[in-house]
């Protein structure tokens, strides 16, 4: 008999939330993790340290432009920065002993080291074999290179996410290359410090995919905050001398060259899948053209016993993504009927305002040649937000034109990441604009511009 009903191979949002649901529904279960600490990229590198710099910078850039107007007098903070960085790696410190907790709690076992899978049913972790009747792979994924482009990482001048936590000191200048999500997030810190940061992206708008009215407003409330954005342009070199960067670039409608000279360069165009060392060839284990790992609709691989989670397979790179795809798989392993709602999922960018999303985009609706209407409501007519300086930005509500079955939804303002749930769950239930319109939302609060927007999906909003 094996030793475990399951080994899960990485212990990001995917590896961990497949190890407790496994747990919690009766197998033995162990997870192979290399990093010294729990949580993967997102707990020690990614989403949860990257939002505590937000709160602290957002909180700074609250006393320098908003504490004055309340009444509130006095020096502006300023920044220490070692203490800053102390308080993020003391954040990632409670939260990666929380997920050690929730293993002991669950009776996890935590295989510490580098995995790899020798045969079918064997997971190989330094010198130990370990057996499982069951083997998942969520190893997660890393910065991708710049496509095309002579860029060498050493994280201390130009660096991926990861270095761009952990800076020696705020930089008095950045060059972003890329205009997504980390791109942004990381670039909104940086520019509330004090930092010249100029984000260059390939395409002509920001963060591509988003509904592009929410990309245009976006881009605009980030100018306004400081960011410099230029845009339909390719790096094409990044070079370092004395300690400085150059950064070459090209504007795709001419072809002219340019170049911007940096303390830092964050390169922020992507991430990969990270399969290397887990012996997938050997296995002949099936890949996609872009390298993740090929599974079916129940995560089975091509290899009978070896499933696949998160961002090591196809579909968006997102914690949540992969937290969903690990209790399904986990409930399948256990006999049941797990199951992913891909065309409800999220995405939040975590900037001040904040954009959230679900669902199909105008665009989207475009294309697909599908009748619909738009309800938008401006976070100005909401009394909550103009109280809070939070005015800025909408909520736009997608739904279909003759039955009015909700089909998307696009926030950009004041807790957006918080206020597109209500929509998910909507959605999920096939619900109408109007049964949004019809559900009383407590005021004052930011949540009534969203049933001010399913109003105007109706006979109009009433604030608007
Ligand atoms: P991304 O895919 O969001 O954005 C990369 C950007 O780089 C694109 O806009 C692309 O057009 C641009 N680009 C590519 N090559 C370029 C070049 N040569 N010159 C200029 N621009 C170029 O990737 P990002 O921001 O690195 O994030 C990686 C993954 O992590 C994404 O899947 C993202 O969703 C996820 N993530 C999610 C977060 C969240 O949910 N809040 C936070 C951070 C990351």
């Amino acid at each position: 008999m094996a030793q475990y009903d399951v080994i899960i191979i990485g212990s990001g949002p995917g590896g961990y939330v497949c190890a407790i649901r496994c747990a919690q529904l009766g197998l033995r279960t162990a997870v192979v993790e290399g990093r010294e600490t729990l949580g993967g990229t997102c707990l020690n590198v990614g989403c949860i340290p990257s939002k505590a710099l937000l709160h602290a910078t957002h909180s700074l850039h609250e006393a320098e432009h908003n504490f004055a107007k309340m009444g509130l007098k006095g020096k502006s903070p300023s920044v220490d920065w070692k203490q800053m960085l102390a308080y993020k790696d003391d954040v990632i410190g409670q939260n990666t002993k929380g997920i050690e907790f929730l293993f002991k709690k669950n009776k996890i076992d935590w295989i510490k080291g580098w995995a790899s899978i020798p045969e079918v049913g064997k997971v190989r972790v330094g010198d130990d074999t370990h057996e499982a009747r069951h083997i998942v792979i969520a190893s997660g994924s890393v910065s991708a290179a710049v496509p095309g482009a002579e860029v060498e990482i050493d994280e201390k001048v130009v660096v991926t996410s990861t270095g761009a936590l952990e800076l020696g000191s705020i930089p008095k200048s950045m060059v972003v290359v890329g205009g997504g999500v980390i791109g942004l997030e990381m670039g909104s810190v940086y520019c509330r410090l004090g930092t010249e940061v100029t984000v260059i992206e390939y395409l002509d708008a920001i963060t591509p995919g988003q509904d592009a009215e929410v990309a245009r407003t976006f881009q605009k409330l980030l100018q306004k905050q400081g960011l410099k954005f230029v845009t339909g342009a390719a790096v094409s070199k990044v070079e370092v001398k004395g300690g400085k960067a150059r950064v070459d670039y090209k504007l795709r409608k001419d072809d002219s060259a340019h170049d911007l000279k940096a303390d830092v360069v964050l390169v922020a165009t992507g991430r990969k899948p990270l399969t290397e060392g887990l012996g997938l060839d050997a296995l002949g284990i099936k890949l996609t053209p872009r390298g993740q790992i090929a599974v079916d609709d129940r995560y089975a691989t091509n290899v009978d016993g070896i499933h696949a989670i998160g961002d090591v397979t196809p579909g968006p790179m997102l914690a949540h993504k992969a937290e969903d795809e690990g209790m399904a798989l986990a409930e399948i392993l256990a006999g049941q009927a797990g199951h992913v709602n891909y065309d409800v999922i999220p995405g939040v960018i975590y900037t001040h305002p904040e954009v959230a999303s679900v669902g199909m985009t105008e665009e989207q609706l475009k294309e697909e040649g599908r009748a619909y209407k738009v309800g938008k409501f401006s976070f100005m007519g909401n009394g909550r937000a103009k109280a809070n300086f939070a005015g800025d930005g909408f909520v736009k509500m997608l739904a279909d034109k003759e039955t009015d079955r909700i089909l998307g939804c696009h926030v950009i303002g004041p807790m957006a990441g918080d206020l597109i749930h209500e929509v998910c769950v909507a959605m999920e239930f096939g619900a109408a604009a109007e049964d949004l319109a019809r559900t009383c939302h407590a005021h004052p609060t930011y949540s009534e511009a969203m049933r001010e927007a399913a109003l105007a999906c109706g006979d109009g909003a009433i604030h608007a």
